[in-house]
């Protein structure tokens, strides 16, 4: 049976690969893309979010989530992501249009039918979800699990303490970590691993066909920010996440306690993972450590030589 699951996105140059890496896979039953406020505002990661999954030849929902986080006030991520959210990629218009339905409508009404079964692949800020448990509390016991893309046991990104999706909304963070569902966190530890190199992103390139193709452009784009802070590749945060859902192998997790920092003048987003187990609180999350990153190319590589020229 395919897993059915949600991508939650903020598309974005990492979201814009991770959607790409699962489009194509008949493994699962994606049964919509949400996009929230993140690295642009709303209008923008909602369109490329339509654009990218129409490019990749499919259909699957697109249903627009919030256009700020809960309480606190939008910061995006232009300075990494550019104007429009994907550097200076250009898509063609999109084959299809947005659902009706917004996005924490959409993925209560999917929790419900897949009563369990349904995984979400949170990409982005934590509101479309924190607001769906806001709206449908029950909605809890009906997910199986969260894999997101966010924290970090140690440094952050996005201020000295904190990664960008859980400072982005804290408030939002807290929520979920706190609501029992099952979660895999993908932080920094992690995916400061998950390098794609100048070479192998030729090599994706030379997969012809169009999607490896602005793929590779994408990623090349994603390099010159990364190279300019001083990594070797272009770090792909979503796409570990994502790897992580096709196949949990590729990345090492403990299981620790985190909790959501939403209000320290320097800490406001930090995700304080108790490793030494010093508050006796029982793990709510699998806490990414390390990566197989051989496993994490094999993935990225195959799903784009299989896509149609
Ligand atoms: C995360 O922040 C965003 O800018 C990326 O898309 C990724 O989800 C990395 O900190
Ligand atoms: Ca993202």
């Amino acid at each position: 049976m395919k897993k059915p699951i949600i991508i939650d996105c903020d598309p974005g140059l990492d979201d814009a690969i991770a959607l790409f890496m699962i489009l194509n896979n008949k493994n699962f039953d994606i049964r919509a893309v949400t996009p929230v406020s993140g690295n642009q505002t709303i209008d923008k990661t909602s369109i490329n979010a339509l654009k990218l999954v129409s490019f990749a030849g499919s259909n699957v929902p697109v249903a627009c989530g919030a256009s700020k986080p809960l309480y606190k006030e939008l910061v995006t991520a232009a300075h990494v992501h550019g104007e429009s959210g994907l550097g200076n990629v250009v898509l063609p218009d999109p084959k299809i249009g947005f659902s009706e339905l917004n996005a924490y409508d959409m993925i209560y009404q999917e929790a419900v039918k897949h009563n369990n079964e349904l995984e979400i692949v949170a990409l982005g800020p934590l509101t479309n979800i924190a607001l769906t448990l806001l709206k449908y509390p029950d909605v809890k016991d009906k997910i199986q699990r969260i894999t997101l893309m966010g924290g970090s046991s140690g440094c952050g990104n996005d201020t000295p303490a904190a990664e960008f999706n859980i400072v982005a909304d804290s408030d939002a963070a807290k929520i979920v970590f706190e609501s029992g569902i099952p979660i895999t966190m993908v932080g920094l530890d992690a995916t400061h691993k998950a390098l794609v190199l100048d070479e192998e992103i030729n090599e994706i390139f030379s997969y012809k066909n169009k999607v490896s193709e602005l793929a590779a452009n994408i990623l090349s784009n994603a390099l010159i920010f990364c190279k300019a802070h001083g990594f070797e590749g272009a770090v792909m945060h979503d796409p570990l996440a994502m790897a992580c859902i096709i196949d949990p192998e590729v990345m090492i997790s403990k299981d620790y306690h985190v909790d959501i920092e939403t209000k320290g003048t320097f800490t406001n987003g930090k995700t304080v993972v108790d490793v030494y187990h010093v508050t006796g609180k029982e793990p709510n999350a699998k806490v990414g450590i390390d990566i197989d990153r051989n496993k994490f190319m094999n993935i990225l590589k195959e799903a784009m030589m299989n896509y149609e020229l």
